[in-house]
């Protein structure tokens, strides 16, 4: 059961989508607007930076919490994952008593039948994440999809670290003429400069500092990008990561920022940004930067 107010207390948490939707019928008015932050839960100070925006920008703001198994390849990763909720929710109650919760169970998502749809996303789900996690971006348009159809949210906030997930959802939301505006939000990092992501938890403490290494290579990427050209700084990204024997580069691409395709020679009316992924004793981190 849910009680119609906000309390500081008791969080407004929902298991059920029934029930989320409910109450957000009995609770919104003709305009009221709602925010909504989709997780996998892990919460760190970038998720609560989305969450802080959706709250300034909106009457109400959903916080999704749900480890999607159909965006995993990897099963290890996925039974790995951090799950956290208490913690996280003890985060948001400290943040704000206006956020609403939805951490449902994957039978309420998936009713029965866990598989993801398929999606053509115009050739942004070849690149780089979907080169390395086949059928990754269909697991996440399932789920995306999915919950904006439960919440019916005005605006979506997500962050830039997914970059390449933050242009498949605008893909996917102009494709399926979904109503809803979907807001890139910056990459918080932590003081070192590595990206905040839910996987930093499970590094160790060495492993943490020296992450930090990914951040200064792109910041040096970026300036090099001026006066050099692609292949010389590709180059340069691979033999600086000989030089640190606890990561293992997956990958590390320069691409156009609307089709993600990877550099062929550089125009100056384009938007161009450096990806890159790599694993740190089996945990795979990400991150990118823009060049212009
Ligand atoms: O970015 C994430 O945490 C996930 O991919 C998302 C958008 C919550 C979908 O599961």
């Amino acid at each position: 059961m849910f009680a119609p107010n906000f309390n500081k207390m008791t969080m407004q948490v929902f298991n059920k989508n029934i029930e989320l939707r409910e109450f957000l019928t009995s609770m919104k008015s003709k305009n009221s607007t709602v925010g909504f932050v989709p997780t996998m839960g892990a919460l760190h100070e970038g998720h609560l930076a989305l969450m802080s925006q959706s709250i300034q920008e909106n009457e109400f703001t959903v916080v999704s919490i749900f480890v999607n198994p159909t965006q995993f390849n990897n099963p290890e990763d996925l039974a790995k994952y951090p799950r956290t909720l208490e913690a996280d929710i003890e985060k948001m109650t400290t943040l704000s008593d206006k956020i609403i919760v939805f951490a449902p169970t994957v039978e309420d998502i998936y009713e029965g039948k866990t598989t993801a749809e398929s999606f053509d996303y115009d050739g942004l789900e070849h690149q780089m994440e979907g080169k390395f996690r086949p059928g990754h971006f269909d697991g996440v348009g399932t789920i995306v999809k999915r919950l904006f159809e439960i919440i019916t949210p005005t605006k979506a906030y997500f962050g830039e670290k997914d970059f390449q997930q933050l242009q498949i959802v605008k893909k996917l939301v102009a494709k399926n003429h979904i109503p809803v505006e979907i807001i890139g939000c910056p990459i918080h990092r932590e003081p070192s400069g590595l990206a905040m992501s839910s996987r930093n938890e499970r590094l160790s403490s060495t492993e943490r500092k020296e992450a930090a290494i990914i951040y200064t290579i792109l910041k040096e990427v970026k300036e090099k990008f001026q006066t050099q050209n692609t292949d010389l700084v590709e180059d340069w990204v691979k033999n600086e990561f000989k030089k640190y024997p606890l990561f293992e580069l997956e990958y590390f691409v320069i691409a156009d920022e609307s089709t993600l395709l990877p550099i062929t020679f550089k125009e100056k009316s384009k938007n161009y940004r450096a990806f890159i992924a790599v694993f740190v004793n089996n945990i795979r981190l990400i991150d990118t930067i823009t060049l212009n």
